[in-house]
């Protein structure tokens, strides 16, 4: 628990510039798990700063990102195609082709494919060393909505209501927000080797306590991290403000 996002995300950065560097004294990869949404844009600020004046190189980093909203084009101003770039991509020297982000603009009968394909790619890239994740109201990590079981895999699923809610303010209106996405499971969460769930915000206490202290359930799939040998809540005092 820290006492603020800035202080906390300097704290995974720091970790994260650490295990690259360790990467590529070795002449190996790093495979990056990343999110979207508004809880890693300060994280993404910092690694964007370190690479400006530290010269971190993200030229050996591979990175898979959680989700994308299903029937949007990459080019659209609310896709996670467009939030990637603007955030973080545009502004370091991590190579195009070893961006990987599920592809929203797939035709339904072709989905099942791409979402095993993105499996695929991930374990041929050695699988993930470090996974980013927020957490939604409803308890969801990528788009693993209450109902996810702890072994989903990429797939494409129903956003629940509250979920659109939450998106409607970017997408003017809950008519237009996505009603499906494409994610990464919840077994695929927890197969990466380290994972940071990083929640800020008194809007976040009741689900961080409900994932942090109950019995892990499927009507709260953050709770499945429990089981994870290397997961950590990165909280601030806020978001820690219910825990016991
Ligand atoms: C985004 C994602 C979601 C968000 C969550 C929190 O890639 O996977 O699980 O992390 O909805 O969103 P924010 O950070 O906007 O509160």
């Amino acid at each position: 628990v820290f006492e603020d996002a800035s202080l906390a995300v300097c704290e995974v950065a720091k970790e994260i510039a650490e295990a690259i560097r360790a990467r590529q004294a070795e002449g190996k990869s790093f495979v990056l798990g990343l999110a979207t949404g508004s809880t890693p844009v300060p994280l993404y600020r910092e690694l964007v700063r370190m690479h400006r004046e530290e010269g971190l190189s993200f030229a050996n980093v591979t990175s898979f990102n959680l989700d994308e909203y299903f029937g949007i084009e990459s080019r659209h101003p609310e896709s996670y195609h467009r939030f990637m770039r603007e955030q973080l991509f545009d502004h370091i020297d991590m190579p195009e082709a070893q961006i990987n982000i599920p592809q929203g603009a797939v035709a339904r009968e072709e989905v099942f494919e791409a979402c095993q394909a993105y499996e695929e790619k991930i374990e041929a890239c050695g699988g993930i060393d470090v996974q980013i994740l927020g957490i939604g109201r409803t308890g969801h990590i990528g788009f693993n909505e209450p109902g996810s079981g702890p072994h989903s895999r990429t797939r494409l699923v129903t956003l629940d209501r509250l979920t659109r809610l939450d998106a409607a303010r970017d997408f003017q209106g809950e008519h237009n927000v996505p009603r499906y996405a494409v994610t990464m499971g919840v077994g695929t969460i927890m197969d990466a080797r380290k994972v940071y769930l990083l929640a800020w915000g008194r809007s976040k206490a009741e689900v961080i306590k409900a994932a942090v202290e109950d019995a892990p359930v499927e009507s709260l799939p953050a709770s499945f991290l429990q089981a994870h040998s290397n997961a950590y809540f990165i909280l601030d005092t806020a978001s820690a403000s219910e825990l016991t």
